[in-house]
């Protein structure tokens, strides 16, 4: 079986990937390849970010793998957070503290509309491969719902009328930015 590794320790992520791959490919996390330090993210853009994750990865162990970043692009506010996302109110990077000083950054102002963005980075054979997700939404006043994490109470996907917080885990995975993305390294790695 082809083992890839993917550049992350969240358990649920690697669970939804491996889900979606079956058992064609065999996914690794950083911890199952022993690596335990951070990996480097100078960039400011996701796709740089991304792919600096995957390559720094590649170069070290040789191995097959993927690296993902995301953000949270405000309309009105010229796509930030952005690449900033999980440190915007600081290097606490604490998800509560980010979404005050969101909503404080949109006060007053009407156009809500965001979108969460992904981007994967494969590096495969030695030549990397980009895919994207993207979805788009509207951000609301005050926090909805207790499940998912990050931005997610306060962020309601076009289309319906709940928050991500507020969704079963199913559905958002199906529409997310994440989801997206994931769908379409999948279909690459399965096409290959
Ligand atoms: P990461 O690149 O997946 O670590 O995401 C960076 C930051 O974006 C996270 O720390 C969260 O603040 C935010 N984020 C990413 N994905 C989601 C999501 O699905 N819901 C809400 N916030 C998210």
């Amino acid at each position: 079986m082809h083992t890839i590794v993917f550049a992350t320790n969240n358990k649920h992520k690697l669970l939804e990937v491996q889900q979606i791959l079956g058992n064609t490919f065999h996914l690794k996390s950083l911890v199952d390849i022993g690596f335990t330090e951070d990996i480097p993210e100078d960039f400011d853009t996701l796709e740089q970010n991304a792919s600096q994750k995957a390559w720094y990865l590649y170069n070290r162990f040789g191995v097959d793998c993927f690296a993902d970043d995301t953000g949270l692009e405000v309309d009105a506010l010229d796509g930030k957070p952005g690449v900033y996302s999980a440190r915007y109110a600081g290097e606490q990077r604490n998800s509560q503290d980010n979404i005050v000083k969101l909503l404080a950054d949109l006060k007053g102002i009407s156009n809500r509309k965001a979108q969460f963005r992904t981007v994967i980075s494969l590096i495969i054979s030695g030549e990397e491969h980009q895919f994207q997700g993207v979805v788009r939404g509207s951000i609301i006043d005050e926090l909805k719902g207790s499940d998912g994490f990050g931005y997610d109470p306060i962020f309601v996907p076009e289309g319906y009328n709940l928050t991500f917080a507020e969704m079963e885990l199913d559905l958002k995975n199906r529409i997310s930015h994440r989801g997206l993305a994931t769908q379409k390294l999948v279909a690459f790695l399965l096409g290959m």
